[in-house]
């Protein structure tokens, strides 16, 4: 499942629309190349349209379904702004749309912790719950977690936090009732790079040929942090830029080591600080701080990359105190996720 877009203030109008008219899609590819470009947008939003009537049909042939179904949801950390959005709507698809019970959807904190995780899954198979959906905190716990649901023959959906290529292969050889759904990550990196492309200097202030960059990764665990740091940088390397990397840390997603990383970097190397990437919006909020106090100015003298789209993000985007966000479809993702659990269940 691919649900990303570009975010600049230019596009955000047309973005918007275009993300509303994908509520509801499921399995689709909602991308925008080039965000500016009104008639891919159209089309988009026309096939994510019939894509939408086509999930609704099958939501109302579900309801009767699943009313007495139980879901069990465990998210990594309840601390983590895109996954609350996601956890929010993943609940009231499931119960608004999609005929389950409140009393029979419990979602539980994982708090950080695959062990505590791994106890409420226990607690959720002994409660005799009819289908799992988890967000792991340790991708490589996918291969313990998913031989517990086999062994209890309780179908698994995992999401946001994708299992490795071998366990998912395994699934499919032992033909265990295991799934994953998820954005490309790719994407929204290449869609950072290609945001800096698209600015007057290309990310190089100083005009010294190079785009001197300081890169916020996530936390590891989550592959969206690997292939954003590599994607971001590959875009602008394959758009003619050279680039030279000044620092480049863990901020697990967080805003306030978002704040600490960018600061420190700042400190250490001013003014050659042309680019701050950031692998999701909160980084970025946290970096915009560090930004701010260093009496730098994004779209002046740098530029401030981030990824989910977060109200506070796309507000930053247009008053120019962020140069790019790229859409990270909770909306998409969330129904996907709900829908396959339903089928499962
Ligand atoms: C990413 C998202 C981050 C964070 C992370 C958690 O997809 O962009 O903001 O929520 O998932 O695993």
């Amino acid at each position: 499942m691919r649900m990303t877009k570009k975010v600049t203030a230019m596009a955000l109008a047309s973005m918007m629309a275009l993300s509303l008219a994908g509520c509801g899609s499921s399995s689709t590819t909602a991308t925008t190349a080039v965000a500016t470009e009104a008639a891919k947008e159209t089309t988009a939003a026309a096939t994510e349209a019939a894509k939408e009537a086509a999930t609704t049909a099958a939501a109302a042939a579900a309801t009767t379904d699943v009313a007495d179904k139980k879901v069990g949801i465990s998210i990594y950390k309840f601390d983590d702004n895109f996954m609350t959005l996601y956890r929010t709507e993943l609940v009231r698809y499931l119960t608004e749309d999609l005929g389950f019970k409140a009393e029979n959807v419990v979602v539980q904190d994982g708090k950080g912790d695959q062990a505590e995780q791994t106890n409420q899954i226990q607690n959720f198979i002994t409660q005799g719950v009819d289908v799992l959906i988890i967000n792991l905190v340790q991708s490589s716990a996918a291969e313990q977690v998913t031989d517990q649901c086999a062994a209890a023959n309780i179908p698994v959906v995992f999401i946001n936090r994708e299992p490795d290529a071998t366990e998912e292969d395994r699934w499919a050889a032992d033909g265990i009732a295991a799934t994953y759904v998820g954005a490309d990550a790719r994407q929204s990196g290449k869609y950072q790079g290609e945001i800096v492309l698209a600015t007057d200097n290309k990310g190089d202030f100083n005009g010294d040929g190079k785009v001197s960059y300081v890169m916020v990764m996530g936390d590891p665990e989550n592959v969206d942090a690997k292939y954003r740091t590599q994607y971001s940088i590959e875009a602008l390397t394959e758009g003619g830029m050279e680039v030279e990397k000044l620092d480049e840390q863990r901020g697990d997603w967080d805003q306030a080591k978002g704040q600490e990383i960018v600061a420190n970097a700042l400190t250490a190397h001013g003014d050659a600080v042309e680019v701050v990437f950031c692998n999701n919006d909160a980084m970025a909020l946290g970096a915009l701080q560090a930004i701010e106090t260093a009496g730098r100015k994004v779209g002046e003298d740098i530029l401030l990359l981030g990824v989910d789209a977060l109200t506070e993000a796309l507000q930053n985007v247009q008053d120019g105190k962020m140069t790019g966000t790229v859409f990270n479809d909770h909306i998409g993702q969330s129904h996907a996720a709900a829908e396959i659990a339903g089928k499962m269940a």
